[in-house]
């Protein structure tokens, strides 16, 4: 974990703001004037504008640290550095115990890097576990808006709850269900990926700059920008951790390792724009990771909370085989009998990896987070199947491998969730994928997109999807020792952006012992 600089700064320097900064230069007992070790000393300069249009963010919760985000953007919109000044800028923030921030927990100076776009990522420790904190950030006489965040558990645990949510294309509706959010009682918000869109289909009441599909790093930070300019999208993350996880769009849609359906661009491009897309992910957003300097990141990883779950979070794109079949009439949805062929989803390292993190153990529930669909579905009209190869459907032998461990004895309570289908799903993983005759291993919990089109599931030839759910909105889950509860809220119309929200239906599943599945 690479971190930025902490420069120990005073309360009251923080508090008495830019005046205070001034005369702290100049005064040799205060630690704020203390140089960075480096020869880049970070600045205060004067900004003509409030630099936090960006909002603020958390994630990531471990039982006593909590990543704290923010990027320096007076012009958000503007490209290049958005109205910052090309020079490291010195950030104060704090952690406090209350909304006024008399009760101050942690603080400290961050140096934002004009060559980080001047984001900020802090890794607040020494907080207790399962607590509720405040935060903010402070430069230049300006303050950031109050953040709300959460740690996880230490240990026990009697109640979990989760938002889980994917697919938010901009230009396809608004984030109403984001709004519907806040008023959820959540303790952490799960990303599963299309956080932003590479295309740029937008509408004159939701713009998306750069026009086009981004190439550069300017590029996919201006596209995250235009984001994160939606308030709703703004105040959710303002109001809970996050822990996210990419699928393709965030660099391109349906990328494979260095492959694009488009054979004529060559692996090289492909890598370059990885860089460039994982980069800017980063730049944005709350994430213990090492800060991306190419095309090759790690991003899947495990959070833990307390004995009553684990999350397990996959990244299915950068390092799998191209997908079978993709020759040709570029037909992701047609059989292909050489899907069942070897090739890599998840790749030798993290399939290893997800082997050693399912294998810790001391958890009541295993949550699985994938980008894309695990337990199968044939898209094909009956009698002609046909499946949708981007998804875990186009590697069927590594699929194998991980339901088997799934299905380990000492593998407990293991539930999928998942995103990217554009529909939200009850479907059971049978230790054959779609062969009711083997045995249920987990439930799959696919959640609806926040605003991405809508696509069908066809429910005949699926009987182990047992429900979909054709509408906009999010998944909460209520994790206990003895249950888990899936609960679909879902919008009226993702085209209004006062849509209102209603529960489509709850889906309790028993704990029970270590390798059986849920239900
Ligand atoms: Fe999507």
């Amino acid at each position: 974990v690479q971190r930025h600089a902490h420069l120990p700064v005073g309360r009251r320097a923080f508090i008495a703001g830019v005046a205070a900064s001034v005369i702290a230069s100049c005064s040799k007992d205060d630690p704020a004037s203390s140089p960075a070790p480096t020869s880049a000393i970070p600045r205060r300069p004067r900004l003509a504008a409030d630099p936090f249009r960006l909002g603020v963010a958390s994630g990531d919760p471990l039982p006593d640290q909590v990543v704290l985000w923010t990027r320096l953007a007076p012009d958000p919109l503007a490209g290049g550095l958005a109205g910052m000044p090309d020079t490291p800028v010195e950030v104060e923030w704090q952690v406090a115990a209350d909304p006024g921030f008399t009760s101050i927990v942690a603080d400290g100076a961050a140096t934002a890097e004009p060559g980080a776009a001047h984001s900020v990522h802090v890794d607040a420790a020494g907080l207790d576990p399962a607590t509720d904190y405040h935060y903010r950030f402070r430069v230049d006489g300006f303050t950031s808006p109050v953040g709300q965040t959460r740690t996880a558990p230490a240990s026990g645990g009697a109640r979990l709850r989760l938002a889980v949510v994917t697919c938010q294309d901009f230009g396809s509706g608004y984030y109403a269900a984001y709004r519907h959010l806040l008023a959820e009682r959540v303790d952490l918000v799960v990303h599963l990926g299309d956080y932003i869109y590479e295309w740029a289909f937008d509408t004159p009441e939701r713009p998306i700059l750069p026009p086009g599909v981004p190439a550069t790093l300017d590029d996919y930070r201006l596209r995250h920008a235009t984001y994160r300019l939606d308030p709703d999208l703004q105040a959710a993350h303002a109001r809970f951790p996050f822990a996210l996880m990419w699928d393709d769009h965030e660099v391109f849609n349906n990328y494979a390792g260095a492959t694009v359906p488009d054979d004529s661009v060559d692996p090289e491009s492909v890598r370059a724009r990885r860089a460039a897309a994982y980069r800017a992910y980063w730049e944005h957003l709350p994430l213990r990771i090492d800060p991306p300097t190419g095309p090759d990141v790690r991003l899947y990883r495990d959070l833990r909370f307390g004995n009553l779950a684990r999350l397990h979070l996959l990244d299915v794109r950068q390092y799998a085989d191209e997908p079978p079949c993709r020759d040709g009439a570029g037909d992701d949805f047609g059989d292909c009998p050489a899907r069942l062929d070897e090739r890599a989803y998840l790749g030798p390292v993290q399939e290893a990896w997800l082997d050693g993190s399912l294998a810790q153990g001391g958890v009541v529930w295993n949550l699985v987070g994938s980008p894309t669909l695990v337990a199968g579905v044939d898209l094909g009209p009956p009698g002609r199947p046909g499946y949708y190869l981007e998804t875990w459907d186009g590697y069927p032998a590594e699929r194998a491998r991980v339901i088997e461990r799934l299905a380990r004895p000492d593998v407990a309570n293991p539930v999928v969730l998942s995103g990217d289908w554009h529909a939200g799903m009850v479907n059971d993983v049978h230790l054959v994928p779609g062969d009711v005759t083997t045995p249920v291993v987990a439930p799959e919990l696919m959640t609806p997109p926040i605003s991405s089109p809508l696509y069908e599931v066809a429910r005949a030839q699926n009987p182990h999807v047992h429900h979909v759910v054709d509408r906009h909105g999010y998944l909460i889950l209520q994790v206990e020792p003895s249950r888990l509860t899936a609960t679909f809220r879902v919008l009226d119309d993702v085209r209004r952006p006062d849509s209102g929200i209603s529960t489509d239906s709850s889906w309790p599943f028993a704990a029970k012992t270590p390798g059986a599945p849920a239900r």
